[in-house]
């Protein structure tokens, strides 16, 4: 009798504990589907690389994107990265180039920096291999914040928030290694895979039109060719071609890294990811709109010396081009430009 009472109490205490921990397990399940984490891998997606020496944490995310938004990068606190990269054009621009402080014109287009944690290197002739270095390129530019890194660690020293952020994140003072690191981590954060395509590609048949599906063909076929350079996850092979948009450049595209006549006007294959957010389009921003863009691929473009032999006169009829552009905008990310976690 003594012995089943005590045995009943030590029951009583298991019952007690795996009720007190399936409890607990249910508080942080409930709190991680509430918190959304900084750095979210959509479906199917592989995971970002972050480098050994800023491996990723929430307050290095944090201090990165408080930086990003923060006008103060520049040399008159005017502009901030989201001026030209803002997050509802899918941190794009709707402008065909973006003005710099004290109104200063730049001469390309900003592209979207959806998914750049995955690039293998950076800007239109790919000059530049990683994040952290890319933060100096703005930060210096004569057209953008025309500031320079050291200057601007004076300046963020002098704001006791930043000063106490890169102490939490870092565990020093706010330099240009705080500074260069913590945007890279935000930025390796953008991660767009949950358009309708992508839902369509993890199995859910019904979410293509009809019209959305064909042009899913055509955009896949051999008579357009579009993934000879759009292919893969990123719809980008990462290569430089020349698509035949002009016959005479202004802009040499990647000669300018290299000096190799064979790479005059030869520009990164761009992620059409989100293209249907990312208007105006190409390296100047010079075309308006997707029909545009198709136009000139149907035409086969420009016969400039350099321009790829896969860019062909296509033939299409007036469906098969607006099915390709409907097809084109199921690539937009409306869950991925309007998170919560880039307010
Ligand atoms: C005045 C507008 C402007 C501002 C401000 C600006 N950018 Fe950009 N950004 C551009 C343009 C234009 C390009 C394309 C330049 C090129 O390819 O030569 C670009 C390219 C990039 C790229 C390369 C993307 C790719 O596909 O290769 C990254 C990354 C980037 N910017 C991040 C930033 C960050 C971080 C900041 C703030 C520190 C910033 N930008 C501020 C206009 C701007
Ligand atoms: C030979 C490689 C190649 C082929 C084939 C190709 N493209 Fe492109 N595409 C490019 C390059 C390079 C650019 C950027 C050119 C520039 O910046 O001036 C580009 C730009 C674009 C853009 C503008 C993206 C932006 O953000 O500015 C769209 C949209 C596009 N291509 C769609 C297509 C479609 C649709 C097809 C098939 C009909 C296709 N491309 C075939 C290489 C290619």
């Amino acid at each position: 009798m003594r012995f089943t009472s005590i045995r009943c109490v030590f029951c009583l205490q298991v019952l007690i504990v795996s009720m007190v921990m399936g409890l607990t397990g249910c508080t942080k399940e409930y709190a991680s589907m509430k918190v959304k984490s900084p750095l979210e891998i959509p479906m199917g997606f592989p995971e970002v690389f972050f480098p050994t020496d800023n491996e990723f944490s929430r307050e290095r995310w944090e201090l990165g994107k408080m930086l990003f938004f923060d006008p103060v990068l520049s040399r008159d606190s005017s502009i901030s990265c989201a001026s030209c990269h803002k997050p509802e054009f899918a941190f794009a621009d709707n402008r065909s180039t973006s003005p710099g402080i004290e109104n200063r014109s730049g001469k390309r287009n900003s592209p979207s920096l959806a998914n750049v944690g995955y690039f293998p290197y950076l800007l239109r002739e790919g000059g530049v291999p990683t994040l952290e270095m890319q933060v100096l390129v703005p930060i210096d530019e004569h057209n953008e914040f025309d500031f320079n890194i050291v200057d601007l660690s004076v300046k963020l020293a002098h704001n006791a928030k930043y000063a106490q952020l890169a102490k939490e994140a870092y565990n020093r003072e706010i330099d240009p290694f705080v500074i260069t690191r913590a945007i890279a981590t935000f930025e390796r954060s953008l991660i767009s895979g949950t358009s309708p395509y992508d839902k369509f590609v993890n199995g859910d048949q019904n979410v293509l039109n009809r019209e959305e599906n064909s042009g899913r063909m055509l955009f896949f076929s051999e008579r357009t060719k579009c993934t000879s350079c759009h292919g893969g996850m990123l719809f980008t092979d990462h290569s430089f071609q020349n698509n035949g948009l002009y016959l005479n450049y202004t802009d040499s595209g990647r000669l300018r890294l290299t000096g190799e006549g064979q790479d005059r006007a030869l520009f990164k294959v761009p992620s059409l990811r989100n293209v249907g957010l990312t208007a105006p389009y190409m390296h100047d921003g010079k075309m308006e709109s997707l029909i545009a863009v198709v136009n000139h691929y149907n035409r086969g473009g420009y016969d400039h010396v350099n321009k790829s032999e896969l860019v062909q006169p296509l033939g299409l009829s007036f469906e098969e081009k607006k099915a390709l552009v409907a097809f084109l905008k199921t690539l937009s990310d409306f869950e991925f430009i309007n998170d919560k976690r880039w307010d």
